[in-house]
């Protein structure tokens, strides 16, 4: 028995309930055996049960959908149809009618089994046996594309909602060993190859062997399918909300986005812009916009402190081509010129009216150089976590489908400041990469909401694995803001990202191999 305010919520008619259904699945069925009025007949009946149906085949497209289709006829179907994904996009599942019907039968999307799906096991080139990998991330080169997509994604989600579940030994594993996968040189095609490989447990083998198998695995296909690991997903999401929140937020019964905005009265100023802008946000930044709002940034930092430089960091810097915000590093090639800097960067941007919303969070005083203070996975660099108006005529693509038109677009930004000495430091740290949510926030040495998406307590792969590597077997603790060798009590100062490579023994990676 559902509860009364969502049984009364599932009968409303309409695009958008239906789309909030069951997001993540747009159903497109291929017509060539199907036949006209069978396709409307079909359409019609999974719009009645709330799915998504397009009419059109685009990258929206997840589950494709084939009557009397042989495996290899789909695959030249698709071919003709689909230009290669975007790097990071998968292309969507070819399935037989029979996934369909079932989820007919069952009122809501089944999980994609081996024998609903329409798969050719087309020749690949195998990778060498055994495969031979360094440990730690940072010491391998990761693209970012590669070889193991499906493999990956797959590990990722299972990842994801170990993350969601608070597990962080599972977040590790599975993270570990979906980054191994993207740094090999060539598909796997047989689990042996992956023998001797660290970090392959038990459990990561048998997703992949299954996958290896028949395209699919059960486990992965019920979690990405299941309400817990979809309204995490949405709530995480939402700038502000982290996952102690989101699970509390579900524990709770809230499931929807206008669940939540029914809680208004509980959320935190950043959460309510959240939502607020949450439409504009959940589409992904291009690169056109980074490039758009770099120039916005530059004018004001100029104006603010003539000299002083702006540096694309997070993903863009990694080479990707969208993400979920722009994160810039501020920094002036004299120490202390910096200090106010931040301040009079965002009230200039307040005074062109860009500024929707912002957090500022000072820089931390500085600490003695404490072992037990300086061992922390947060830094002290002040920083800005904004929402800001990104005008179309800066590039910006607007209205549209998801919101009234408009001449502007709302975008996350970051802006980092960090004194010269603490730049290459800053540099690395903020340039990631970074995979999946961060499991159970902690608060950041009591600023800010306990669990915030903006505040992650802990950093993200290639910089977790950094600073795994630099403790771990250097014995140098590595952090944002610094370099500290506790033996000597001390902290190294280094000028470039390429002496903090040196310094630690490794090989030197550029940004677009940082993709762990
Ligand atoms: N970062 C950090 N401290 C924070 C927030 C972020 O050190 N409070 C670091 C992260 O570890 C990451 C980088 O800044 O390495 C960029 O973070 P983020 O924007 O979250 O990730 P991106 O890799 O840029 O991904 P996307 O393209 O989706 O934005
Ligand atoms: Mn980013
Ligand atoms: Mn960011």
């Amino acid at each position: 028995m559902l509860p009364k305010r969502r049984r009364a919520r599932a009968g409303t008619p309409g695009a958008d309930s239906s789309a909030a259904r069951f997001p993540g699945v747009a159903v497109y069925l291929a017509e060539p055996h199907m036949g006209r009025s069978r396709r409307a007949f079909l359409t019609r009946l999974a719009l009645s049960k709330g799915f998504r149906v397009l009419d059109a085949y685009s990258s929206e497209v997840t589950h494709v959908v084939m009557e009397q289709t042989s495996a290899e006829e789909a695959a030249r179907w698709q071919e003709s149809r689909a230009a290669p994904p975007e790097p990071g996009c998968a292309r969507p599942t070819l399935l037989d009618i029979s996934w369909f019907t079932e989820s007919m039968a069952a009122g809501h999307p089944v999980p994609v089994e081996c024998r609903h799906r329409l798969q050719v096991t087309v020749p690949r080139k195998a990778l060498p046996s055994p495969v031979w990998m360094p440990p730690y991330a940072c010491q391998r080169p990761t693209p970012l594309t590669h070889h193991n997509t499906s493999l990956s994604e797959a590990l990722e989600t299972l990842a994801e909602a170990a993350g969601f579940d608070g597990s962080e030994g599972r977040v590790l594993a599975f993270s570990r060993a979906a980054s191994m996968l993207k740094a090999l040189p060539g598909p796997v095609t047989v689990l042996s190859q992956l023998q001797g490989l660290p970090h392959f447990g038990e459990h990561s083998c048998r997703v992949v062997q299954e996958l290896l198998d028949c395209g699919v695995c059960a486990e992965v296909e019920r979690v990405r399918l299941s309400a817990r690991y979809r309204s995490m997903k949405l709530f995480t999401g939402i700038f502000g909300v982290g996952v102690r929140t989101a699970d509390q937020w579900y524990r709770e019964g809230l499931r929807t986005l206008d669940d939540v905005r029914e809680q208004v009265q509980r959320l935190t100023q950043q959460q309510k812009a959240g939502l607020r802008y949450h439409a504009d946000l959940s589409i992904p930044v291009q690169r056109p916009d980074a490039e758009a709002l770099q120039q916005v940034v530059e004018a004001a930092v100029e104006r603010a402190l003539p000299g002083a430089t702006v540096t694309l960091v997070g993903g863009f810097r990694r080479g990707k081509l969208q993400g979920h915000d722009v994160d810039f590093l501020i920094t002036h090639p004299q120490e202390g010129q910096e200090a106010g800097l931040l301040s009079r960067v965002v009230h200039s941007l307040k005074e062109q009216g860009l500024v929707l919303y912002y957090q500022h969070r000072p820089r931390h005083s500085q600490e003695p150089a404490c072992p037990a203070r300086r061992n922390r996975t947060t830094d002290t660099l002040e920083r800005c976590f904004c929402i800001l108006r990104l005008p179309s005529s800066q590039g910006a693509v607007v209205g549209g489908t998801l919101g009234p038109r408009r001449p502007w677009k709302a975008v996350r930004v970051d802006l980092v400041v960090a004194p010269i000495s603490q730049f290459p430091f800053a540099l690395l740290g903020w340039t990631g990469s970074k995979v999946g949510p961060v499991p159970w926030g902690r608060p950041v040495c009591g600023v800010g909401p306990a669990d915030a998406v903006a505040s992650p307590p802990t950093p993200q792969h290639f910089e977790r694995e950094l600073r795994r590597f630099s403790r771990k077997e250097r014995g140098l603790w590595l952090n944002s803001d610094g370099l500290y060798d506790p033996e000597q009590e001390m902290v190294v100062h280094l000028a470039t990202e390429e002496d903090i490579f040196r310094h630690l023994g490794l090989t030197y990676l550029p940004p677009q191999l940082r993709n762990a």
